[in-house]
């Protein structure tokens, strides 16, 4: 086999896994490795895969991509997955994919390979989006494959020279982009054990938060957030700051036993200030422009659109119309809502819009009131009809519903 892409992260797996493909397949490795907002130092990851043996290593700065193309749509489309998942790490891994075989084609290779594990959900949304976007490139998952313990990973480095990661004593398994922060195995897969403060690395425990609360207000227009308190800013620097006082204040923890797409159950430690606060602003700024009916099937296109991301179908006629339906509701998302973080709590104060369905002259219990009472009698007439004439001719109801055995 002539040439092989490997999504390169530099953590232990996919350090072995480039001697182990060049040996294997006798192919030579090209690397890449795209900046999601992780902070890692992608520089070290560059040498460190051209040290184990990479021909070429390339670094992609894929941020603007991914907040633009990839979170901002889901997060128009308040997607949260089991209700409370923002998909940080589902989100990436269509973009990931997609780079993953541009590069492939640049580099005129014949397969892909990445470094998930057999029992993932990362593994499915790598390679489903992979054979949407280019079906005649092979997929190679050498984790899936190899059947080596960590221990027997981290000798077979050693054998080759191939630096090992110094990450690799943490008990955890992270995956971290500026959408939010993923942490399992360890401690945590016992589900009764509470998770313990040095896992977390973007929010405060609360215990250790300001004494006072922080407000925070967030604009949107048609459904995109474009500032924090009034002062204008691009997506990044908008989920970093507002990453750095949700954090602050101890907003973003989430301790979720979800189902996974390959049928377990797992346990799986969140944080995502930035993405929790912007959820929760959404919609309720949504709620406050559309109609009872229209905000119930947006509820319902949430849950399918999670359900879509978490299961890999990115790159699908599903999620374009879906999509496209998201857009048209985002026309009236346009206004400001007011939030208060406090030891771990966020919560909606305050709301308004210019398309705001609010009256308060109908709402009103006060001088001003201009709801039309009387007509409510002629309403309740014809919407009781249907139950007051099935009433009249309910079937008697038997003496004893009890079946003798
Ligand atoms: N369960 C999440 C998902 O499937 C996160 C997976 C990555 N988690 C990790 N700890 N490495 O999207």
């Amino acid at each position: 086999m002539g040439r092989i892409v490997i999504a390169y992260s530099g953590g232990l797996d996919t350090s072995v896994a480039v001697p182990w493909l060049a040996e294997r397949y006798g192919a030579e490795i090209v690397a890449v490795t795209m900046d999601l907002g992780q902070g890692a130092e992608l520089e070290e990851v560059r040498d460190r895969a051209l040290a184990s043996g990479a021909i070429r290593a390339h670094v992609l700065d894929v941020r603007e991509e991914f907040a633009r193309d990839f979170v901002l749509r889901a997060l128009k489309a308040d997607a949260l997955y089991e209700d409370r998942y923002p998909l940080a790490t589902a989100l990436a891994r269509p973009l990931i994919a997609q780079k993953l075989i541009e590069i492939a084609e640049i580099e005129q290779a014949t397969a892909v390979a990445h470094g998930c594990s057999g029992k993932g959900n990362d593994q499915v949304r790598l390679e489903v989006t992979a054979r949407a976007l280019n079906s005649s490139i092979r997929i190679i998952a050498p984790a899936r494959e190899w059947g080596m313990s960590r221990a027997e990973e981290i000798e077979y480095a050693r054998q080759r020279n191939v630096p090992v990661p110094a990450t690799v004593e943490s008990p955890y398994s992270t995956d971290f982009n500026l959408w939010g922060r993923a942490v399992d195995c360890g401690a945590l897969e016992d589900p009764w054990h509470e998770p313990p403060e040095d896992i977390y690395t973007l929010t405060k425990s609360p215990r250790e938060c300001p004494d006072e609360p922080a407000y925070v207000e967030v604009s949107f227009e048609r459904g995109v957030p474009t500032a924090i308190n009034g002062v204008a800013m691009p997506m990044l620097d908008l989920i970093a700051s507002l990453g750095t006082i949700a954090g602050a204040n101890g907003v973003g923890r989430i301790d979720l036993i979800e189902n996974r797409l390959v049928g377990i159950k797992s346990r799986e430690v969140y944080e995502a200030p930035a993405a929790v606060v912007l959820h929760a602003a959404h919609e309720e700024l949504q709620r406050l422009v559309t109609t009872a009916d229209l905000d119930r099937l947006c509820r319902d296109i949430s849950q399918k659109y999670a359900d879509l991301v978490y299961n890999g179908l990115w790159f699908t006629p599903t999620r374009e119309a879906m999509d496209a339906f998201v857009d048209t509701v985002q026309e009236r998302v346009t206004g400001v809502i007011r939030l208060k973080l406090f030891k771990g709590d966020c919560r909606i104060v305050g709301r308004k819009s210019p398309f705001g369905l609010y009256d308060q002259s109908l709402a009103t219990h006060d001088a001003g009131d201009m709801f039309d009472h009387a007509a409510t009698a002629g309403f309740i007439k014809i919407w009781g009809l249907p139950v007051e004439s099935t009433a009249k001719k309910a079937p008697k109801k038997r003496k004893s519903l009890v079946v003798s055995r």
